[in-house]
């Protein structure tokens, strides 16, 4: 994934007169440079470099943020799911339901722990995991010998997945529910922030995501005190109330006090950021409704807007012209999880998931952060729209 420097120019009438960057970093660190800074010193001041007082002080604000009870911060969006599933004592013989259409983290974290990941196909409007099939999956499972345990949606591409229909299903199946909310932090499901949403949300704080820091770090979110006492204790070693008497296995997933500091700052600014991309995202669907399949936000649903996806029959034409111009495209994702070969041993056919074969086969995502000009979008759309239409 981009990690937001992969920046190009491009030139008009021969003068340097743009730059267009997939994730801008460079102009929200501008906004906020000096508070970063003196974030920094402090923490080089007080020298509390791992647990440090900032740790704390942003798990609150991430908390009170999201309106969960329980913040744990960590060292990765993987870690955060890994925590969770630990938490919950996935081992071998278990199954979760979730997504072939998503980043390999999610099911990675499964297979980590030696249980199996199966799949079931995504909601073509919204590129999430179709709640319908949630139950087939199960039964699917049941038959192939494992215990289904948990359901893991995924918020792809900043937009919250279809909970009611997957609370419902776990109910009824008495699976719990962990969000893989890497992408989808900042999003509003029917009035809840993403992060207060099923049992456990992970998120990710990779520099590129909606929020993220100067490096790795990640979340999990729960309102369940049990929960929450398991994944403190998962993050340093499965520690006890005596560091040197673990309790359990765990592993070393905090963040980095530094990068706590960082987030801070930029946590103060993020409602802002949110809407901003709201924005951007509206202009776009604005000028390329008609070209592309633009993306679908249910009623009741706000994203988070970590990607802007199209579809098109015409990708390769329209990345090529973007290339050309030089408008950053990136695919996500091109190969669903169950063509893998990572897991490949699942046994998996093409055909299995038709929907996210299709959205692979057609999809691509446009330049996406908050603070992307009114020239440059025009400059991007206006690309789009000639390749898209061109005979
Ligand atoms: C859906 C999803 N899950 C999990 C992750 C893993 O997060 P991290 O890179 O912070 O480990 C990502 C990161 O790209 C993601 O997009």
């Amino acid at each position: 994934m981009s990690d937001g420097r992969d920046s190009l120019w491009f030139y008009m009438d021969g003068n340097a007169q743009m730059k267009i960057q997939f994730v801008d970093l460079g102009a929200q660190q501008k906004r906020i440079r000096d508070k970063v800074e003196a974030r920094i010193k402090k923490v080089l001041d007080h020298g509390q470099y791992i647990m440090g007082p900032e740790v704390a002080e942003l798990e609150a604000g991430l908390a009170a943020y999201a309106g969960a009870k329980h913040c744990i911060s960590c060292s990765s969006g993987t870690d955060a799911l890994l925590m969770a599933l630990m938490a919950y004592d996935i081992k071998p013989g278990d199954a979760l339901i979730t997504t072939p259409f998503t980043f390999i983290a999610t099911a990675e974290v499964v297979a980590l722990l030696g249980a199996t990941p199966v799949f079931a196909d995504i909601d073509p409007a919204t590129f999430n995991i179709n709640p319908a099939l949630v139950s087939a999956a199960a039964d699917k499972a049941r038959g192939m010998g494992l215990i289904p345990r948990g359901i893991i949606p995924v918020d792809l591409f900043g937009l919250p997945a279809d909970f009611d229909g997957i609370l419902e299903t776990a109910r009824q199946r008495g699976l719990f529910v962990l969000d893989d909310a890497a992408q989808g932090f900042g999003g509003i499901y029917k009035g809840k922030k993403v992060g207060s949403i099923g049992d456990i949300s992970a998120t990710s704080f990779f520099p590129a995501k909606p929020l993220g820091c100067y490096g790795d770090g990640g979340a999990v979110f729960t309102e369940d005190d049990g929960l929450a006492d398991k994944m403190v204790s998962i993050r340093i070693h499965g520690k006890g109330n005596d560091k040197y008497d673990n309790i359990r296995v765990g592993i070393n997933g905090r963040m980095d006090t530094l990068q706590a500091a960082i987030m801070i700052e930029k946590l103060a600014i993020f409602e802002e950021e949110i809407v901003m991309r709201q924005k951007v995202a509206a202009a776009y669907t604005e000028a390329l409704a008609d070209v592309v399949e633009v993306p679908a936000v249910p009623q009741g649903y706000r994203s988070a807007w970590a990607q802007y996806s199209v579809l098109s029959d015409r990708r390769e034409t329209i990345m090529k012209a973007c290339q050309e111009a030089g408008i950053p495209i990136a695919v996500y994702y091109p190969k669903p999880l169950h063509m893998q070969t990572a897991f490949k041993y699942l046994g998996c056919k093409p055909g299995d998931f038709p929907e996210s074969q299709r959205a692979a086969e057609r999809i691509f995502s446009l330049p996406m952060h908050p603070y992307l000009k009114d020239g440059e979008m025009g400059y991007i759309t206006d690309t789009i729209r000639r390749a898209a239409t061109r005979k």
